[in-house]
């Protein structure tokens, strides 16, 4: 674990190693530490074994390593017994996002084709390669010799199967938000995951089959709806699901237009797939009433959250709008703009207001001041 600004990371920059003595100044002292451990962890577990080292190759923070000195490391750990060298990007400190939804998928790979050629053992990339297809690409351009993931795990722990089946369609994808496990860990909560409810809770939740057959009618059709709906029919009871709407995804389908959060579509697609593929009889453009819910034994309200309004005069007047009409029918705006509330949506409202729809890669990388040369 060389990067992300952990212990051996701190030794190898100058940014947080002061030590006068062997172990800091020159860059040959601050990385006798890292290969000092390879070395003795090689002796302990012999030759025949895998050492992964995590190299910090972009460490976005001030004082870190050049591109030279990254060079000259992965030389001096393949020399001291590494048999594979992982990617790591950004100190938790930085700055700059590396792993949130707004970073374009294989945002860093190019960080990895760098040091291609410079040694002889594999080489691994990593951030944001969330499905098959990009993991494929970029084994294709020759970019890196493998990839890693973590939380595309998460979100779907038979990722792996799904596409070695092909049926990259069938996989629950990991939308980048961080919202369920890094925002956890970092809480000291257990990690989970926004789209996979189960996740880390394998053992708890437990979907066993129903023991009477029941008619359920679930009201909303976005992820709470259709999540509930899918575990529901697997269980065995009989599931219908209104949507008032003529579409399925609720408030996912307003999230995924604001820039940098377009993953949030494969969700839409994912749990779709999945009402698709399970015994729900599903019903668009339909308000549900006491008639048409007499029939059933549960009734489940997924309807989501409304906008808050704030008792301040003049909240009825014409130039006031909520957020979901403003996604929704993106009206003309004035000049000046005021937002009422700074929390996530308050901030994603910002951003479509002012960020370019459809950012290259290059941009975002120049948005971000990463100059890739
Ligand atoms: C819950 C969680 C814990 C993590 N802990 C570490 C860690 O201790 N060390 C590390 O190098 N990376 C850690 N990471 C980062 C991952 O190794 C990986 O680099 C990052 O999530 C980007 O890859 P991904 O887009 O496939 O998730 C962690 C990620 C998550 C989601
Ligand atoms: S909570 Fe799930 S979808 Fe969100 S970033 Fe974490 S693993 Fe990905």
């Amino acid at each position: 674990m060389g990067s992300e600004g952990y212990l051996i990371n701190q030794f190898i920059c100058a940014r947080s190693n002061t030590r006068y003595d062997g172990w800091g100044g020159s860059y040959e002292n601050r990385i006798r530490f890292p290969l000092e451990i390879v070395k003795a962890v090689r002796e302990r577990v012999g030759t025949d074994f895998i050492i992964i080292f995590r190299l910090s190759m972009l460490d976005l923070v001030e004082q870190g390593s050049t591109h030279d000195e990254v060079v000259e490391l992965a030389k001096a750990l393949e020399k001291a017994g590494v048999t594979i060298i992982n990617t790591g990007i950004g100190w938790h400190e930085a700055r700059v996002p590396t792993i949130a939804t707004q970073v374009p998928r294989a945002a860093f790979a190019w960080v990895t084709e760098r040091l291609k050629g410079e040694v002889s053992i594999p080489l691994v990339t990593c951030n944001r390669i969330n499905t098959p297809q990009v993991a494929e690409d970029i084994l294709a351009s020759g970019q890196a010799d493998m990839v890693s993931m973590a939380r595309p795990f998460l979100a779907d722990a038979d990722f792996v199967n799904k596409a070695e089946q092909d049926k990259a369609d069938d996989i629950n994808t990991c939308i980048a938000c961080n919202q369920a496990c890094l925002d956890h860990v970092f809480k000291g909560k257990r990690a989970s995951c926004l789209v996979n409810p189960q996740a880390c809770y394998e053992t708890e939740l437990v979907i066993a089959p129903a023991t009477a057959k029941r008619k359920v009618a679930v009201i909303g059709g976005g992820m709470a709806g259709m999540s509930f709906a899918v575990t529901a029919a697997k269980r065995g009871f009989e599931v219908v699901l209104f949507e008032k709407s003529g579409a399925l995804g609720g408030q996912f389908n307003l999230a995924m237009q604001i820039p940098g959060k377009e993953e949030f579509k494969e969700t839409i697609r994912y749990y779709t797939r999945q009402v698709a593929q399970a015994n729900i009889e599903v019903r668009l453009n339909t308000e549900a009433d006491s008639d048409t819910l007499r029939d059933f034994d549960e009734v489940v309200i997924a309807t989501g959250v409304k906008p808050r309004f704030p008792a301040i005069q003049g909240i009825d007047h014409p130039k006031v709008i909520d957020y979901q009409t403003f996604i929704r029918e993106q009206p003309e705006l004035g000049g000046r703009v005021a937002i009422i509330g700074a929390g996530g949506i308050g901030i994603d409202v910002a951003t479509m207001i002012t960020e370019p729809e459809n950012q290259t890669l290059t941009d975002w990388l120049q948005d971000w001041g990463i100059d890739p040369t």
